[in-house]
């Protein structure tokens, strides 16, 4: 009994098998009810009384033996199986593609209408200077937008600071470029701001900048109500309310006829008609002064228009986080390139 014991214990050790099947073809042979390990317990009831309990010893630990090569038997089939699955290269690719950020999109729309009217699009740092934030745009030294409640600075002394507005690119491009300019500037920005569903601590502008010889208010507003139509429809109609920008002079806020009810009122524009889409101006003699270019020779006018609120408009989503949770079953819907 003892030498078939350890014969079907080596037969059991040099067992392989590695295909799916052969964890089975094993429980068939030795653990099953007629495999050789049963056989071997049919044999021990005819083994003579005082032997018996020796070699039940024997046996008990040749079935836990087998029994704990079949548990690896089977470990292994199934992470084949797995690695199997894994591999299959003869799967078909993803059916579904990702698709664009809505900012993205309204940022590419905005791109798209400004390069009809000759605009093209500029970039700048999100990480820049106190002269081209605020400085060379005319702030005076104790401008509350200066204060760090309103701006991250990185350092102070130099100043280094994350930019507040697109503004800044408005500087950077004058600098290096003489008139005629005609850009646009669309980027990140950075603000201080609490985030709620109407604020956050980043969005993103537009900046818009046009400077040559005899460039008017009319120019600005022309070219804004261009914009408008093209943006949201050929009946939206502009309305421009003065306002006040340290960087030009006259300045205004630009409101478009609220397309979402075709200005009958709604919670969109507050039952007012009207929804505010950008600021804007004549550029101040000062800012174009701080980046020599002649005032009496040269004018211009700029603007600035947040894309976050613009898309909100396309949409018709009302809560900003949206923008930046990055939950796939908000960013999904935005299939079409309007
Ligand atoms: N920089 C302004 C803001 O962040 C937007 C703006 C207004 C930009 C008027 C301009 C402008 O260029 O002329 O609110």
């Amino acid at each position: 009994m003892e030498s078939k014991a350890a014969e079907l214990r080596e037969k059991i050790e040099q067992f392989v098998g590695h295909a799916a099947g052969a964890a089975e073809k094993f429980r068939l042979q030795f653990i099953s009810k007629k495999g050789e390990v049963a056989a071997l317990f049919e044999e021990l009831k005819k083994a003579p009384a005082e032997q018996k309990k020796q070699q039940g010893k024997i046996l008990n630990e040749l079935k836990q033996f087998a029994e704990a090569r079949f548990a690896e038997l089977l470990e292994k089939a199934s992470t084949q199986e797995e690695e199997k699955t894994q591999l299959d290269l003869t799967l078909p690719t993803p059916q579904t593609l990702g698709n664009r950020h809505p900012v993205t999109l309204t940022r590419e729309r905005i791109t798209e209408v400004f390069a009809r009217l000759g605009f093209n699009a500029e970039d700048g740092p999100e990480i820049d200077n106190d002269w081209n934030n605020f400085t060379a745009l005319n702030f005076s030294e104790n401008h509350p937008a200066r204060e760090m409640q309103d701006t991250f600075f990185i350092e102070k002394n130099p100043d280094v600071l994350l930019r507040t507005h697109t503004s800044n690119v408005q500087i950077r491009l004058m600098n290096k470029q003489k008139p005629p300019i005609r850009s646009i500037m669309p980027g990140r920005v950075y603000r201080n701001e609490t985030i709620s569903a109407r604020a956050h601590c980043f969005f993103h502008q537009t900046e818009l900048l046009h400077i040559d010889k005899n460039v008017s208010f009319a120019d600005l507003k022309q070219t804004i109500y261009h914009f408008a139509k093209e943006m949201f429809g050929a009946q939206t109609k502009i309305r421009l309310r003065p306002s006040y920008f340290p960087f030009t002079e006259p300045s205004a806020e630009i409101d478009v006829s609220c397309f979402i009810c075709c200005s009958k009122g709604c919670h969109v524009c507050k039952h007012s008609g009207w929804v505010e889409i950008a600021g804007a101006g004549m550029v101040h003699p000062n800012v174009l002064r701080n980046c020599d270019i002649d005032p009496e020779q040269y004018t211009g006018f700029a603007g600035g228009m947040g894309i976050e609120r613009i898309a909100m408009l396309r949409y018709g989503i009302n809560d900003l986080r949206l923008f930046s949770e990055n939950d796939v079953r908000f960013l999904k819907q935005f299939k079409e390139v309007i």
